[in-house]
């Protein structure tokens, strides 16, 4: 059995009080997470204090929401992997829509940003997805099967238990539209093919593949039920103490 993981990813909200505010309701609501590999994913600023605020919590990992490929220099606005582990950082979300959509992020970057990720000891959740144009002109297959094998080139099949992958169609993110369970299916289905034609079969079955988008606490349960899904990635319901604590808590619902 895999384990199942949800992370919350922040984006770019809450300041470093609202971040202990927000923290310190999730505790208690979340509890023992049990199997649950459980994630928040905040912004730069915000580590020192998510992670003072989790400390004795051992439920709750820390994460961030982009990491850079080189290991220092002059990249004005980035962060290294060495740094996010310097404040205990776990997980760190590579190659977000977002980043691709609005600030330049390519499948190369992305490859180069999982690489710094892996070779530091970091764990990647890395996001792949097609955007609703590509949907609707059947490319989404095509789209998946580049943008993960793009991500992969030149990890090594060591690297894959450090890496969980994101299926996130870029329509259903903050839009309230959610894939269908049978669409995130079968989605993760195509990536873990993938993942299968360069690792072989085990391997790529053994990885977590993640959905993404609008996911919340009443389409979680149908979502996770899926063969292919093992987690999920989670944007504005992971600002709701209580709807996130449920989501964690899906097999309650
Ligand atoms: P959403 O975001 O849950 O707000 O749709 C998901 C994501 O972007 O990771």
């Amino acid at each position: 059995m895999k384990r199942e993981i949800i992370a919350g990813n922040w984006k770019m909200n809450c300041t470093k009080a609202e971040t202990v505010e927000l923290i310190e309701k999730l505790l208690p609501l979340v509890g023992d997470p049990g199997k649950m590999e459980v994630v928040i994913c905040v912004p730069f600023t915000n580590i020192d204090a998510a992670r003072k605020a989790l400390r004795g919590h051992k439920g709750i990992k820390l994460g961030a929401q982009n990491v850079h490929w080189a290991p220092k220099g002059a990249f004005t606005g980035e962060i290294s992997a060495d740094m996010l582990k310097s404040l205990k950082v776990k997980y760190v979300i590579i190659g977000h829509s977002e980043r691709r959509q609005y600030f330049g992020e390519t499948d190369e970057s992305v490859n180069a940003r999982l690489k710094a990720a892996v070779a530091a000891g970091l764990k990647a959740i890395v996001c792949v997805g097609e955007t609703l144009e590509e949907r609707e002109a059947g490319r989404t297959r095509e789209v998946l099967l580049r943008q993960t094998s793009a991500a992969f080139e030149g990890i090594d099949k060591s690297a894959l238990k450090q890496i969980v992958v994101a299926y996130e169609p870029v329509w259903a993110i903050g839009t309230g539209k959610t894939a269908t369970p049978k669409e995130a299916n079968t989605a993760a289905f195509v990536i873990r093919k993938a993942l299968r034609k360069q690792y072989g079969r085990t391997p790529a079955h053994a990885m977590r593949v993640q959905y993404g988008g609008s996911m919340n606490a009443s389409n979680v349960k149908e979502l996770m039920a899926m063969p292919q899904i093992d987690g999920g990635l989670i944007g504005g319901a992971s600002l709701k103490p209580e709807e996130f604590a449920k989501i964690v808590h899906y097999d309650e619902l």
